[in-house]
Formats: structure tokens, C-alpha cells, sequence
């Protein structure tokens, strides 16, 4: 028990003074504290069952990581997080990865210039993913180590090429689907952003965008239309056999729709809608669109437009037949008045 003391005490003093060592460098960065608006409240480190948690070199960045709390700029402008929740890091389905696995870079403790080697496969994914992290693109494609099919699938998905051949940012890696590749929890469960429920807001997170939509040329009412059709009013009720997105696009491997490697491309998707409703012809598959009525979705334009015309002229029929019928009346009642009496 009392070793357990001593080495505990031991090593919290360790990494306090790791902390303010990592503290003082910091200042004679460029801009110096303030402009890198680091904002660092240290908690104590809570000691007792923290080496349960994580593996023991994970410990050493979570000492800091998981006590620091606040936002850094990066140098593209944008704000990340420094604090790691431990305990939903090694909840998550690399929880029993070391930091390092992923951010190859980081090998120092505390870390000054990132100095570890990289496997050129790797250090080449890197630099086409360069457009998209924030802060380490080894790590963003240091996933290829273990994924490496699905990696490869996003590259070549309309998603992946933004990124790497279009060098921009619009497009969707890993974390815009996934969320933060520290808290990744498994498709199945209630938690993760690409279940079956939660698929519709992540893909809407982008394809509601008015910006993107324009940007890309793309339709700016997917998510609208897909929530009025038949499937996404299902889906909201709770029906788990409708599809979502995924179901009719695909995951990773997303491509343009008039491509003919896509599932919703004319010529498969017969086949596609097939799957779920046996027996599908032309005709039926053409029924379901995200287009708004007009130009490009005629047959539900037209229909729609046969529907107000005969609405109106219905009105309009029972209007007349109103007047009709009250000119009937009076004019029996004015003018065949003489008549009607001369029977009695
Ligand atoms: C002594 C405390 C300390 C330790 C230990 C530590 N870090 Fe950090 N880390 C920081 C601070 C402070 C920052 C934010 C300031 C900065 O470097 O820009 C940071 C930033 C980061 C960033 C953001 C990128 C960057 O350069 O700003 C990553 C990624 C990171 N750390 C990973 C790790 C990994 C992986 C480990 C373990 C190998 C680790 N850290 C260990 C203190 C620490
Ligand atoms: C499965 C791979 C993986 C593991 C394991 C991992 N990271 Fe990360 N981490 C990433 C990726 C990818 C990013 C985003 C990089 C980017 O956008 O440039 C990231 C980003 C970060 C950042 C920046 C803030 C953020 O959340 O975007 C910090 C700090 C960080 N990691 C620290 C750690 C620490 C500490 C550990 C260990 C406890 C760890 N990471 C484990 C992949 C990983
Ligand atoms: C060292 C190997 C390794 C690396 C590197 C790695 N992963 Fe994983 N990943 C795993 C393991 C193991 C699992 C859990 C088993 C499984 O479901 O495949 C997993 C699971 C996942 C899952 C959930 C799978 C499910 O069941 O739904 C996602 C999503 C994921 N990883 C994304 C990433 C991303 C993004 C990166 C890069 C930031 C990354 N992984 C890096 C090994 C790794
Ligand atoms: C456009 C959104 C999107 C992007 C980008 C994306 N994923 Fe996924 N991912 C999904 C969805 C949705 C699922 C759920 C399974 C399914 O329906 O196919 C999934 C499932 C997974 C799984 C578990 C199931 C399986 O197929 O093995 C892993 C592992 C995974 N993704 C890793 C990654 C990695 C690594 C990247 C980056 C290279 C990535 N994903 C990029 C949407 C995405
Ligand atoms: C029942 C199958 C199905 C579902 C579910 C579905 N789509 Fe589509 N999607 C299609 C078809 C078919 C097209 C081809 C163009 C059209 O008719 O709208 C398409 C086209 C698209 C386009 C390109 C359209 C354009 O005008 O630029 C995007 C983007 C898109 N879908 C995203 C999504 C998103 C996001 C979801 C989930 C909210 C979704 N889709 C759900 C079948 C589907
Ligand atoms: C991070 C933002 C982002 C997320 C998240 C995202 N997308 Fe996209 N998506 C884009 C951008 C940007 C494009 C256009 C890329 C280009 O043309 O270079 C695109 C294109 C598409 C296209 C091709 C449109 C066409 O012209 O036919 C489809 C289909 C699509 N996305 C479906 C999805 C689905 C399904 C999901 C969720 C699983 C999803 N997207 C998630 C940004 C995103
Ligand atoms: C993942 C399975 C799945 C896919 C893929 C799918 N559907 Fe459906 N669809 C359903 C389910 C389930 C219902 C609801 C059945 C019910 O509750 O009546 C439904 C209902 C419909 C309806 C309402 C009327 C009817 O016939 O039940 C239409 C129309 C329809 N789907 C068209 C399509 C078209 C067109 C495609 C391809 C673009 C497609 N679906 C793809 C599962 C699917």
C-alpha cells in the first residue's frame, strides 16, 4: 500500500512538473501566449484509477490531455480542442490503441516539434489529406493502417476526391461522418453518428448546406425531400426496414448519381430499389427523387398541376351551380309566380 503511495505521489509530481515544463516553451513560440488563444485551465490530475483506464503510454499524453481543458488556433485559423475525456476514449472502439499509433509524430513527452517516423504509405496519404486536417494529417492517415479497404473506397468516392484530387475541404473524411476518431463508438450502437437514426442529421450536417449546394451544383432540398417522401416518414416513425441514405447511395464509396458506378444511377437502379421491393420495373424506380417539382421531375409536376387545375374548376363548378340554382329560384319565384297561382 504504501509503494502504491509513493508511486502515485511519484508520478503525479512527474507530470506536473512535465505540465509546467510544457508551459514554458510555449511562450517563446511565435505570437507568444495570448495570440495562440490557448486557453489551459489545469485540473488536478485525478490519480487514483487513472492507469486502469488507459495504457501506460497513453497515460503520459493524457496526463496532460485529459486535465487540460480549452480551445487552440491552428495555424489554418481553426479551433481545436486540446482536452481528451479518458474515460470515453477508452470506452470507444480504440481505446485499446496508444495515441501514438495514430499521431506517429507525437513521440516526445511533452512533446516540442513533432519528430517520429512515418511509413511513407502513410506519410503520403498525409500529404493528400493535407487539405482536410486541422492539425496532424499523419494521424488522419494513419486509419489506412487498419482500415485500409475502406480508406481506399472513400479516396475513390466523390467524398474522397474533393479532398485529395480537388485539394478542398467540402468534402467528407472520416471524422465529418464518424465524429471525433477518439470517442468512435461501433455503427450498431445508439451513439454513433452513422446509425440508422442519426445517418439522415450527419449527412444533412453538409447537404443542407445552402453554400455547398451552390458551390457543387448539387440540390439544396435532399434532406427536405427525403423527409416528405413516403421512406423518410416512415423512417421518422420509426420503421427500421426503410432506407436511409446509406441504403440507397452506400457508405464510403459514394459517387455522383449519374455515375455509372453508382447504386442510383438509371442503370442500377432497378437493382437497387430491387433489393427491398421485388419485382421493381422503370417505372416504379422512377417515383422516388429528391428533385423539387419542376423542369427536371415532370411527371409529379405535371400531376401536381392537373390536381390545381381541377381543384379550381370543381370550386368553380359548385360556385355556378350556386348562382344557378339561386337564379332558378328567384326567377320561379318572379316570373312564374302568375303562372304557378293560376293553377290553384
Ligand atoms: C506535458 C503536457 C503534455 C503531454 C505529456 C502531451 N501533450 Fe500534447 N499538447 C500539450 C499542449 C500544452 C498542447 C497545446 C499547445 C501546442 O503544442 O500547440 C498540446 C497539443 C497537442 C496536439 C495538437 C497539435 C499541436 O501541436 O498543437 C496533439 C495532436 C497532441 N498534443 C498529442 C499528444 C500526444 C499524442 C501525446 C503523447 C505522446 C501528448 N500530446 C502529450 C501538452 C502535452
Ligand atoms: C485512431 C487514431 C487516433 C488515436 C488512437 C488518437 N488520436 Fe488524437 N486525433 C486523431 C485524428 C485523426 C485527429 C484529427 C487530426 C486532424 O484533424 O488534423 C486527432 C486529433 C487530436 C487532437 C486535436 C484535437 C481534436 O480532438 O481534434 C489532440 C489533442 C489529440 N488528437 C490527442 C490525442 C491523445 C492524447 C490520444 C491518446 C489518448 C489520441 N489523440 C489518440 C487520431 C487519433
Ligand atoms: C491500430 C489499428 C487502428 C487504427 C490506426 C484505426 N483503427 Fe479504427 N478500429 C480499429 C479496431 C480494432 C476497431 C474495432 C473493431 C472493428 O469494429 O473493426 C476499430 C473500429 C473503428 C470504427 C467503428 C467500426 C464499427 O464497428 O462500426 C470506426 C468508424 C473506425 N475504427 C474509424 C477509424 C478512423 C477514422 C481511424 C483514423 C483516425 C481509425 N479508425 C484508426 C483499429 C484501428
Ligand atoms: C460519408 C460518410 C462516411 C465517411 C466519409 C466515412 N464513413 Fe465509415 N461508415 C459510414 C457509415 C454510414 C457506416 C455504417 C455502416 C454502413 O451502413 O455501411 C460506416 C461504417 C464504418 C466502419 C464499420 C463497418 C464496416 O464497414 O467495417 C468502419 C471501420 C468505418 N466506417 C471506417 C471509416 C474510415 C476509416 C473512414 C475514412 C477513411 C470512414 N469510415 C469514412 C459513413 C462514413
Ligand atoms: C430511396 C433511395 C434514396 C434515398 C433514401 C436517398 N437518396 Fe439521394 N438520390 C437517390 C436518387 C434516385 C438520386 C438521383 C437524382 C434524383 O432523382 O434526385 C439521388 C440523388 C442524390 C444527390 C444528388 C442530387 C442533386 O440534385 O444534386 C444527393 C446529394 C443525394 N442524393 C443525397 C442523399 C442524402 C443526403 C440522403 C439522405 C437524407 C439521400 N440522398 C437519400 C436516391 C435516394
Ligand atoms: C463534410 C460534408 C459532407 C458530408 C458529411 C456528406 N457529404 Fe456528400 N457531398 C459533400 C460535397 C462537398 C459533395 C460534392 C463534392 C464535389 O462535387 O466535389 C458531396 C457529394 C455527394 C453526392 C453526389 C452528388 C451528385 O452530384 O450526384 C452524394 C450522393 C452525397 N454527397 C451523399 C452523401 C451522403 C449519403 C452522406 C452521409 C452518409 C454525405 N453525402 C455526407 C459533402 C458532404
Ligand atoms: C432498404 C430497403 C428499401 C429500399 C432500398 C427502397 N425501399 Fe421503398 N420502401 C421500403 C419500405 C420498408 C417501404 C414501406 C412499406 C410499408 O410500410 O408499406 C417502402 C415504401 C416505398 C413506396 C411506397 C408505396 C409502396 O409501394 O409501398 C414507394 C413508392 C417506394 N418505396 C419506392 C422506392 C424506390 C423507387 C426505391 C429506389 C429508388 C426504393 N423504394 C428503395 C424499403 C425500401
Amino acid at each position: 500500500m504504501l509503494f502504491f503511495i509513493i508511486s502515485k505521489t511519484s508520478f503525479f509530481v512527474y507530470n506536473l512538473l512535465a505540465i509546467v515544463n510544457s508551459l514554458i516553451p510555449f511562450r517563446q513560440k511565435k505570437g507568444g501566449l495570448m495570440s495562440r488563444a490557448l486557453v489551459i485551465a489545469l485540473l488536478i490530475v485525478p490519480l487514483i484509477g487513472f492507469a486502469q483506464i488507459a495504457s501506460a503510454e497513453s497515460f503520459t499524453c493524457l496526463a496532460c490531455h485529459g486535465a487540460m481543458k480549452g480551445k487552440i488556433k491552428t495555424d489554418k485559423g481553426s479551433f481545436i480542442e486540446v482536452n481528451i475525456d479518458e474515460e470515453r476514449f477508452s470506452k470507444s472502439v480504440h481505446g485499446g490503441i496508444e495515441c501514438t499509433v495514430c499521431h506517429k509524430t507525437f513521440k516526445d513527452n511533452p512533446h516540442e516539434a513533432p519528430k517520429g517516423e512515418v511509413p511513407k504509405n502513410v506519410s503520403e496519404l498525409a500529404s493528400l489529406v493535407s487539405s482536410k486536417a486541422k492539425i496532424d494529417p499523419v494521424a488522419y492517415a494513419a486509419c489506412s493502417e487498419c482500415h485500409g479497404d475502406i480508406y481506399t473506397q472513400v479516396s475513390q468516392s466523390i467524398h474522397g476526391r474533393n479532398i485529395m484530387e480537388k485539394k478542398q475541404s467540402d468534402g467528407a473524411l472520416c471524422n465529418d461522418c464518424h465524429g471525433s476518431p477518439h470517442y468512435v463508438a461501433p455503427a450498431k450502437s445508439k451513439a454513433s453518428l452513422v446509425n440508422k437514426w442519426n445517418v439522415v442529421k450527419t449527412c444533412g450536417e453538409c447537404h443542407q448546406n445552402e453554400a455547398i449546394a451552390k458551390k457543387y451544383n448539387l440540390g439544396t432540398h435532399i434532406i427536405e425531400k427525403y423527409e416528405e417522401s413516403f421512406h423518410g416518414k416512415k423512417h421518422k416513425l420509426g420503421h427500421a426496414g426503410v432506407p436511409t441514405c446509406v441504403d440507397c447511395h452506400g457508405a464510403h464509396g459514394i459517387k455522383k448519381w449519374d455515375d455509372p458506378a453508382s447504386p442510383v444511377a438509371w442503370g442500377n437502379r432497378v437493382v437497387m430499389c430491387g433489393k427491398c421491393h421485388p419485382g421493381a420495373n422503370k417505372k416504379f424506380v422512377a417515383s422516388i427523387t429528391h428533385k423539387p417539382l419542376g423542369k427536371d421531375n415532370p411527371i409529379p409536376y405535371f400531376a401536381e398541376k392537373g390536381l390545381i387545375i381541377l381543384t379550381v374548376s370543381t370550386i368553380g363548378f359548385v360556385i355556378l351551380h350556386v348562382f344557378l340554382e339561386a337564379y332558378a329560384d328567384i326567377r320561379d319565384r318572379v316570373f312564374r309566380k302568375g303562372k304557378e297561382d293560376s293553377h290553384d
